[in-house]
């Protein structure tokens, strides 16, 4: 049977319509949760016939409110796995505990962790990053990684133009990576992923 997707998102959700356009994932997006009510992503979802909501954060003072209120909306719809597709915030050690969840990162981690990876990449210097997703756990950025695919920086790249090479790898790499776990092809052996023929 196809597994239960639920994607959180933050923003402009073209990670979250490179799921949407996969019909071969071995499983299906049932919601798609956004943490801020002006998110493009939730019109992206809509458009595509998928349930969009929002759990506004900053509808709750008090970020425990918010996230016990973010987990009785994913709880709700039941997932197999949660995909994080630009979801800007950090969760805590009980939600990842909860469901496997993967997140897509613009660098090649553990290079560049956190909110600003391409900016921190451009001004580090570097010549080559790259696109990683791996399994969320409760520290930031470094959980096990299950694919990863280098880009190499050019010397006129700014931030958006960098961004824009990242993103079209990420738009292969998650729906790839999220296709072996629906395969069940994904055997996590503490911080190493092996991939199941
Ligand atoms: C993506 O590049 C994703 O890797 C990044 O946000 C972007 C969202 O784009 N995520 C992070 O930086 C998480 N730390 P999208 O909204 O077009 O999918």
């Amino acid at each position: 049977m196809g597994k239960r997707l639920v994607v959180l998102a933050s923003g402009h959700g073209s990670n979250a319509q490179a799921l949407f356009d996969r019909d071969d994932l071995g499983g299906d997006v049932a919601a798609v949760v956004a943490d801020v009510a002006e998110a493009r992503v939730l019109h992206r979802a809509e458009a595509a016939g998928i349930e969009a909501l929002c759990v506004d954060r900053h509808a709750y003072g008090d970020r425990s409110e918010w996230e016990a209120a973010l987990v009785e909306a994913v709880a709700h719809r039941t997932p197999d796995l949660v995909i994080l597709a630009g979801f800007m915030r950090i969760l805590s050690g009980a939600f990842v505990r909860r469901w496997p969840t993967l997140n897509v990162h613009p660098s090649l981690l553990p290079s560049f962790p956190g909110a600003h990876a391409v900016e921190d990449a451009l001004a580090h210097g570097v010549k080559l990053t790259g696109v990683t997703v791996h399994f969320v756990v409760e520290e930031v950025d470094a959980g096990p990684i299950v694919m990863q695919e280098a880009v190499g920086v050019e010397p006129d790249d700014t931030p958006e133009t960098l961004h824009n090479r990242l993103k079209a790898v990420e738009h292969r790499l998650l729906p790839a990576a999220v296709g072996l776990f629906c395969a069940d092809r994904l055997d996590v052996v503490g911080r190493n992923v092996r991939i199941k023929p």
